[in-house]
């Protein structure tokens, strides 16, 4: 176990962003500058949004799978536009997330839901999807613009099966994994494939990354769930710390991975805890608390983390044909930077 806020190296990102230190830098001053609106309060807003930190994991998944696919690794403008529009489609989904999550707190700042108002949290979330769009016709490439179309398509998806599923004690599996898609891994792969076809690459490396960038969505998408239980919120330590408040999942009635395995168990603990959900007690503090303690002495997390674990290494092989670089292998490290944050809590 590491100490909270102490980084282990796998961690760190650091290492993996200086593999494409000028692009993400680019990328940086993109968000921070194109962006600006002629309204000054929409241009103070971009500016809250953007500051307000983030990981940058999808703009680093586009160049690193960029320049692994690259002819002699090298990439272009137009991976650059395909980062910052991959980190603004992101983002778009996340204002919106936090509205349908009535969420207070994001990145360790004040929601745009919860400083103005839903109203303009749902107009600032349409603005980035309209600036993705722009960017998107910039790459002049059909194809790319499809899979982003069904990106968008996706995560509506994703964040309509969640809402319908919520406080549903008889949530499967198979309903957890393609929300789990569609929330998060469908923009993970579509960043992964296109950065391959910007490249003119060949089917087989673009089908590589295509699943690739699918596993590696799912296994991020379990261990943001795993923290939503164990988490650390610590907004400061950007790496480790989960900069956003823990048991939101499991107040909202999301039954997400640790869940469904506490619920599997049997016992009484699961017997309770499908109580505390179905008679919605975990919208309180007491209940939310009983559930997550719950969870946390049961074999869940454990299993949760095996689980991601699988993922993350079907996410390696996916890329085992690319030649070799560092750039392969920074892909596959970000799946060791992934599971050491679940492992640090
Ligand atoms: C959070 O994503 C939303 C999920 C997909 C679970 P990140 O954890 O990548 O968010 P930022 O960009 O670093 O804030
Ligand atoms: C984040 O989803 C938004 C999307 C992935 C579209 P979650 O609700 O699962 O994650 P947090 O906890 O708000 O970051
Ligand atoms: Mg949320």
């Amino acid at each position: 176990m590491i100490s909270p806020g102490t980084k282990s190296k796998s961690q760190d990102l650091t290492p993996l962003i200086e593999l494409v230190q000028d692009e993400m830098q680019m990328v940086e001053d993109w968000l921070g500058t194109n962006l600006i609106d002629d309204n000054p309060f929409v241009g103070e807003l971009l500016k809250q949004i953007f500051q307000a930190g983030g990981k940058r994991l999808r703009p680093l998944i586009v160049l690193l799978s960029g320049r692994a696919t690259g002819k002699d690794n090298e990439i272009g403008r137009l991976h650059i536009i395909l980062a910052v529009l991959t980190e603004l489609i992101h983002t778009a989904s996340l204002v919106h997330d936090d509205v349908i999550d009535s969420s207070d707190l994001r990145r360790g700042k004040e929601t745009i839901n919860k400083k103005w108002n839903e109203r303009v949290a749902v107009l600032m979330g349409d603005l980035l999807f309209a600036q993705a769009s722009i960017c998107l016709a910039r790459l002049m490439n059909p194809p790319v613009v499809g899979i982003y179309g069904q990106v968008l398509g996706d995560l509506c998806a994703g964040e309509i099966k969640q809402m319908r599923h919520q406080f549903n004690i008889d949530a499967d599996w198979d309903t957890y994994i393609q929300k789990s898609i569609g929330k998060t891994a469908s923009l993970f792969s579509a960043g992964s494939h296109s950065a391959a076809i910007l490249n003119g690459q060949d089917n087989d490396t673009v089908l590589a990354l295509k699943s690739y960038g699918l596993n590696l969505g799912i296994c991020f998408q379990i261990v943001d769930d795993m923290l939503d239980i164990t988490g650390d919120f610590d907004s400061k330590n950007k790496a480790g710390g989960v900069l956003k408040p823990v048991g939101g999942d499991l107040r909202n009635g999301v039954l997400t991975a640790p869940v469904l395995y506490a619920l599997a168990q049997g016992g009484k603990d699961s017997e309770r805890l499908r109580k505390l959900i179905e008679e919605r007690l975990v919208v309180e503090d007491a209940g939310n608390q009983e559930g997550l303690s719950i969870i946390s002495r049961s074999c869940a997390i454990e299993k949760t983390a095996e689980l991601a674990q699988k993922y993350a290494d079907d996410a390696c092989r996916d890329i085992s044909i690319l030649p070799d670089s560092p750039y392969k292998d920074g892909l596959c490290a970000l799946t060791e930077f992934i599971m050491s944050r679940a492992k640090s809590n």
